[in-house]
């Protein structure tokens, strides 16, 4: 059966760029031939969203790179789903290892958050991953599965939902998991899917890489069964995301 998951490729500009660096990146990547097949979203900074959404081509998608679990009310610096949609975007990154691990968001939060998200109609780019330590003590599926289960536990569809696996030694380091050990983890948590969730989810939720993705890396890593596509971080600013978003070319 061929693969029923389209490719997906999003951008993760975190907390940089300002109106002149992205709008010139943004010109770069509306220019850019694109692979069709590759669903291409860039995660901007909440106060740039809006400004990334009126600027980029419509065919690639905006995301915010967090939100908070309620619609709105007394939340000073929080930004909500539904403001998010106001600004003309379509998905939420959430859980991601900076706001985990920087900012000490727990599995409950996160989860609560992914039900909020997903209750308002955005996309939501979910993203587990285990600390250096936590691979190095043998633990890396107990880690990344109980991420998920706290996630799973409060989704009803998952048709919006992306997995991201991000292992955190991988993140901004220059270490790239090697493609068998992002293929290994993929696969174990395709499966865990498949036996907590249900088969037909596992065989169409897309479970994507990301750790220090780059234009050199990215063939050899979205060639493996179970890689679906990436989450990238510094090397979205860069040209050579154009040469991500097309790794299956
Ligand atoms: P990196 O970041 O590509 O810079 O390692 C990935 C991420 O944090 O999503």
């Amino acid at each position: 059966m061929a693969n029923p998951r389209r490719f997906f490729v999003g951008g993760n500009w975190k907390m940089n760029g300002n109106k002149k660096e992205l709008g010139d990146l943004i010109k770069s990547l509306n220019g850019a031939a694109l692979d069709p097949k590759t669903e291409v979203v860039c995660g901007a900074p909440a106060i740039y969203i809006q400004y990334a959404r009126e600027m980029l081509d419509p065919k690639i998608g905006v995301s915010a790179q967090n939100c908070y679990k309620v619609a709105k009310g007394a939340f000073t610096g929080e930004i909500s789903p539904a403001m998010i949609k106001d600004c003309g975007a379509n998905w939420v990154i959430l859980g991601h290892s900076e706001r985990r691990h920087v900012f000490g968001e727990s599995d409950e939060l996160i989860s609560q958050k992914v039900e909020h998200a997903l209750s308002e109609n955005l996309g939501v780019i979910a993203c587990i991953g285990e600390k250096l330590d936590e691979r190095e003590a043998g633990i890396t599926e107990q880690v990344v599965f109980q991420q998920t289960k706290a996630i799973a536990a409060r989704v009803k569809d998952w048709e919006h939902v992306v997995l991201a696996y991000e292992p955190v030694w991988a993140i901004g380091t220059g270490k790239t998991a090697t493609p068998q050990q992002a293929q290994e983890v993929h696969h174990t948590l395709r499966d865990w899917v498949k036996k907590n969730v249900s088969e037909d989810v596992a065989n169409s939720l897309r479970i994507i890489y990301g750790g220090s993705v780059t234009g050199a890396n990215c063939k050899e890593l979205a060639s493996q069964p179970d890689v679906d596509g990436f989450l990238v971080g510094g090397a979205s600013l860069k040209p050579e995301f154009i040469n991500i978003i097309n790794a299956r070319q």
